[in-house]
């Protein structure tokens, strides 16, 4: 079986993808697939049709490669993919939408709403905290936190990262702990706690440095909470119609006097596939070797 590996591409997160796509391809090798390497661009619809590859395996990350756009060029070309289909993939990469879509299947979300930078700037778009995100960015690119009780002059707000358009979600800050907990088919695995080592959240560095932040998996939470969050990322994967493999990232507040609320912050479609990412990790504790996972993944591929 002959799969190519589609890698890089051109968003924020090409440098991510490139280490997800290389990861999954020596995997791929190692079970024994004919493994061809792609570096997206803008001819790739070209290149995969004189490839032809049996399967896809997408390991982009972000836009185009999370948003539905790939996945309507391999609907074209008729070549199985990995991961969700094109509705999925364009829900879950716009949070707000896909936050709409999750509260009405009753996944609980944090409160929030979509502010232009003007208005940003002019007023707080929330009582703080509350986070300031891009609609569509994923890796914590352009995630700002306004905490409680300082002000947030204009111009601090401004330097917010505001490259990724005029418009971000403003949402209700959740305090607490940060969980994870991907869905395998129709099967949620294990939850993680992740618990970062440097900055108060899990941010770019935390993410894909050695030892950037700390995992315990299983996560240390009382049952019912773990079955719940394991509960909830079946549920969020099934609103927004998810394929294969996806993961949905939680805040748990349970300090003493906290809220005790559990709230879904995103699902991804295109989950990392590094060698620090959460994925194999818990496939790894579920009994499947990195070679099993991606073997999984390319056997469920459809278009
Ligand atoms: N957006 C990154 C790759 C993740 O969610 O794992
Ligand atoms: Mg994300």
């Amino acid at each position: 079986v002959h799969v190519a590996v589609l890698m890089g591409g051109f968003s924020s997160e090409r440098e991510v993808s490139l280490r997800s796509g290389e990861a999954s391809a020596k995997a791929l090798e190692s079970v024994g697939f004919r493994v061809t390497r792609v570096d997206v661009g803008r001819d790739v619809a070209e290149v995969l049709a004189k490839l032809a590859p049996d399967v896809a395996f997408n390991a982009l990350h972000g836009r185009f490669g999370e948003d539905g756009a790939i996945q309507g060029v391999l609907e074209i070309l008729r070549i199985p993919y990995t991961h969700s289909g094109v509705l999925a993939s364009s829900l879950a990469m716009k949070k707000d939408v896909a936050k709409s879509v999750m509260a009405a299947a009753g996944v609980p979300v944090p409160r929030g709403r979509v502010v232009h930078r003007l208005e940003a700037a002019k007023a707080h778009a929330l009582e703080p905290p509350y986070v300031l995100k891009p609609v569509s960015e994923g890796s914590s690119f352009g995630v700002f936190i306004v905490k409680e009780g300082r002000s947030h002059p204009p111009q601090e707000l401004a330097a917010a990262d505001w490259r990724h358009g005029d418009f971000m979600l403003a949402e209700n800050f959740v305090d607490g702990r940060e969980l994870t907990c991907a869905v395998m088919g129709d099967r949620p695995l294990d939850v993680i706690e992740i618990l970062p080592v440097s900055e108060d959240f899990y941010g770019f560095d935390a993410k894909y440095a050695k030892g950037g932040s700390k995992h315990v998996l299983p996560a240390n939470l009382k049952q019912n909470i773990y079955q719940e969050v394991q509960q909830l990322a079946l549920e969020a994967h099934r609103a927004l119609g998810c394929r294969g493999v996806s993961r949905a990232d939680f805040r748990y507040d349970d300090r003493p006097g906290g809220t005790g609320e559990l709230v879904v912050l995103e699902v991804n479609t295109q989950p990392g596939m590094t060698e620090t990412s959460l994925v194999p990790e818990m496939a790894a504790y579920a009994g499947y070797s990195f070679g099993e996972l991606v073997r999984w993944m390319v056997e469920d591929a459809s278009c």
